[in-house]
């Protein structure tokens, strides 16, 4: 199996090229987001002024232990630019984010910056969304309830064969840094992104999910030998 971590430090050295002095930061989650942060840590340890916000305490953690001080999102926000990764990208710049769990404050900070650098290994970029199973955040009251209501929702969209299962840590149900739970939805080639994530925000419980549409604005990802950018 090829070695992924080169190419996921090698997007991320990339994204650091738009990183200025003075900028407002939002700090992704997972392995590729916290390559990034480890990139970072020493620009700021020079003497670079760049606040930053966390999309996940392990992120937070990470920041931390780095020296990196981290501000709140209220405080700072709009931000100039959030870095972050993906568990499926489309050259549209559509995501599927959530792999992690850290969906929510994801996208939130995502939301709430100018701009978002996505940054991946090329085992990311798809023709089309949806191998990936969608994550969708779900509040814990009546979680049974409301994942029943989810799948018939995506069924309604056209979408066979939808399967629907809670996410599991260590045999219990996974909380979120929110303390809510994860249902993971497989429904195969997603063909509108958009309508598909308007119909899941539409389940009373559900908190968020992960199709990222139109809020990515450049796409780095890296394979052996070259770093593409893919500008919105
Ligand atoms: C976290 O919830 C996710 O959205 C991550 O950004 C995504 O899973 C990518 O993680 P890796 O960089 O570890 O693949």
């Amino acid at each position: 199996m090829t070695d992924l971590a080169p190419l996921k430090r090698a997007a991320a050295a990339k994204a650091l090229e738009y990183v200025v002095d003075g900028m407002k930061l939002g700090l992704g989650s997972g392995s590729t987001a916290e390559l990034f942060v480890e990139l970072l840590a020493p620009r700021i340890r020079g003497g670079q002024k760049l606040l930053c916000v966390p999309t996940s305490e392990r992120t937070a953690t990470l920041a931390r232990k780095l020296g990196i001080t981290l501000a709140n999102l209220d405080d700072l926000a709009p931000l100039d630019l959030t870095v972050d990764g993906a568990d499926e990208a489309d050259r549209n710049l559509d995501l599927i984010k959530g792999g992690g769990g850290m969906l929510l404050r994801e996208k939130i900070v995502a939301a709430s910056s100018k701009k978002m650098i996505v940054i991946a290994d090329e085992s990311k970029l798809v023709p089309r969304l949806g191998k990936f199973p969608l994550p969708v955040e779900v509040v814990e009251f009546g979680h049974k309830a409301i994942a029943a209501r989810l799948k018939t929702a995506i069924d309604g969209l056209g979408y066979k064969d939808v399967r629907i299962a809670l996410r599991l840590k260590d045999g219990a149900p996974f909380k979120t840094d929110s303390g809510n739970l994860i249902y993971d939805c497989h429904m195969g080639a997603i063909q509108n992104a958009d309508k598909l994530g308007k119909a899941v925000h539409a389940v009373p419980g559900v908190v968020e999910h992960g199709l990222f549409v139109g809020i990515a604005t450049t796409l780095i990802i890296a394979s052996p030998g070259d770093v593409e950018v893919i500008e919105k």
